[in-house]
């Protein structure tokens, strides 16, 4: 509605100086202007927006020094390629929304009721970076949302099928994660897992799923694997056994963090970040502007201390190098309401990055990973589990060329160094290809029409790169 709606605006604007007049035309003639008028800028409006979109971004970007590149967005009507055909189970109420009603004791730490809304968005927000401010497609989205919105995507997809003799993927809309979190304190066992337990009872009864033994069948978690994995030996943290069910195991499982060793059917997918735009050209608005981004600091770190020993080592160490060097911008997160909670102010630290330090955190993954790569921070790992043994659908294979690891065993590294050291030209080619990874690594707005939309979204690769997948099992 956007562009075309500012258009008859200004039309309707410039019109009212000739109406005023208009007692001074012959009617007839008035009305043949008026007409003739009208279908000149009908024919314009419906050419201009069923061919191509142009876009000066000197437009978008004023006091932007006054280059003009011009930006070509072609909008093309994204249909089903006829690749895959996905089935979304309509399941009891209770495995899925249901569960929302109780939204604030759906996590220990924090009342998730904002974040629940906007089919998982959460609520909308003025993003102020670079001093302009922008509110279209902003949002500040929980970490661990990502099923509802995957859920919401998928329910518009244009490869979404009522047939399920049709289909070729089964998509199951479990909020196994909401769940998950909403039970991480229940000490009975049997109550922690029940609901899993009825979610796969609910399957087998299934006509589809006895077809492949539910080979065809999904599951996407917005909470790391570890929340499914109970093990009998070990600590317990709260988690419930669904990973661990035999029929779990026959499907494939999308999650924001897969297990690097026993998670042989679980794949990766990002964790959401902030921006859900509805068209690409906001998408390609962005990047354009993360590439013109100063940036004034070498690294960064958002994050907090750890008190568990083992991460707390490395994370320490990162602190101690930020804290100590010139060049590092320290966002330190503390208890409670802290900067590093705000979207914006983490978004600041990191569009004026090069570098962005990716600690492992309570597990080896890291929501931060993601809003690095949106801010065009190119990140700097310390595992390999951070994000190479878990987004394989999504980065590139070669890690160099968007990313600096310092491995575990090389404690004694000196950060600052080591990044002072890389080329600029490297950098610059480095920064290019994680700006040109945004779009697949973003959750489009659920209501976006596809016809706004030219690129493959998070969902998009997910189901392309499952399907694939699946067919060559
Ligand atoms: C999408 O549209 C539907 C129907 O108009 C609305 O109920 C829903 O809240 C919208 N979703 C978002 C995320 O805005
Ligand atoms: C898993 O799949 C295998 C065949 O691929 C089948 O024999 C087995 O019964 C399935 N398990 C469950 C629990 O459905």
């Amino acid at each position: 509605m956007g562009e075309r709606g500012k258009h008859l605006y200004s039309f309707n604007f410039k019109y009212k100086p000739l109406l005023k007049y208009a007692h001074y035309f012959r009617h007839s003639l008035y009305s043949y202007l008026f007409i003739s008028i009208w279908f000149l800028l009908l024919f314009f409006f419906w050419f201009s927006s069923s061919t191509t979109t142009r876009v000066d971004s000197s437009l978008l970007h004023s006091g932007g020094g006054g280059s003009s590149t011009r930006v070509q967005v072609k909008v093309k009507n994204k249909k089903c390629d006829g690749s895959l055909f996905v089935y979304v189970y309509n399941m009891p109420a209770k495995f899925n929304v249901d569960l929302l009603q109780d939204c604030r004791h759906l996590n220990m730490y924090t009342d998730m009721c904002p974040h629940v809304a906007n089919c998982g968005l959460g609520q909308a927000i003025d993003i102020n970076v670079n001093g302009k401010s922008s509110t279209s497609s902003w949002y500040a989205t929980h970490q661990f949302i990502a099923e509802m919105i995957f859920h919401a995507r998928v329910e518009n997809h244009p490869c979404r099928t009522w047939e399920p003799e049709k289909a070729t993927l089964f998509y199951v809309p479990f909020y196994g994660g909401l769940h998950a979190s909403s039970k991480f304190r229940e000490a009975d066992l049997v109550e922690r897992d029940r609901l899993a337990l009825e979610m796969v009872e609910y399957l087998r009864q299934q006509p589809w799923w006895q077809r492949k033994q539910g080979r065809d069948h999904f599951l996407a978690l917005g909470r790391t694997a570890w929340d499914f994995m109970r093990t009998k030996e070990g600590q317990d943290f709260g988690a419930n056994c669904l990973l661990n069910l035999p029929e779990v195991k026959n499907m494939s499982v999308l999650t924001v963090e897969r297990h690097p060793w026993e998670g042989h059917n679980q794949h990766g997918i990002p964790y959401p970040s902030y921006l859900h735009p509805s068209t690409s050209l906001e998408l390609v608005r962005w990047q354009d502007k993360m590439r013109r981004a100063e940036r004034p600091h070498l690294f960064s770190f958002v994050g907090a201390p750890r008190t568990g020993v083992q991460k707390a080592a490395i994370r320490d160490e990162i602190l101690r190098q930020c804290s100590s060097s010139q060049e590092c911008y320290l966002l330190k997160c503390e208890r409670g309401a802290s900067k590093c909670h705000n979207p914006s102010d983490v978004l600041k630290v990191m569009t004026k990055s090069q570098f962005c330090l990716q600690a492992p955190g309570d597990s080896f993954t890291r929501r931060s990973t993601f809003d690095s790569v949106l801010a065009g921070c190119i990140p700097v790992f310390f595992s390999s589990h951070t994000a190479y043994t878990q987004y394989a659908w999504y980065l590139p294979q070669e890690k160099s060329e968007y990313s600096v690891y310092f491995p575990e065993e090389d404690r004694g590294a000196i950060i600052e160094e080591a990044l002072r050291k890389i080329p600029k030209e490297k950098v610059e080619k480095m920064r290019s290809t994680v700006i040109s990874l945004i779009p697949r690594l973003t959750y489009m707005h659920p209501n976006a029409t596809t016809t706004h939309f030219q690129f493959k979204d998070a969902v998009d690769i997910a189901l392309e790169q499952l399907s694939k997948h699946i067919n060559s099992n």
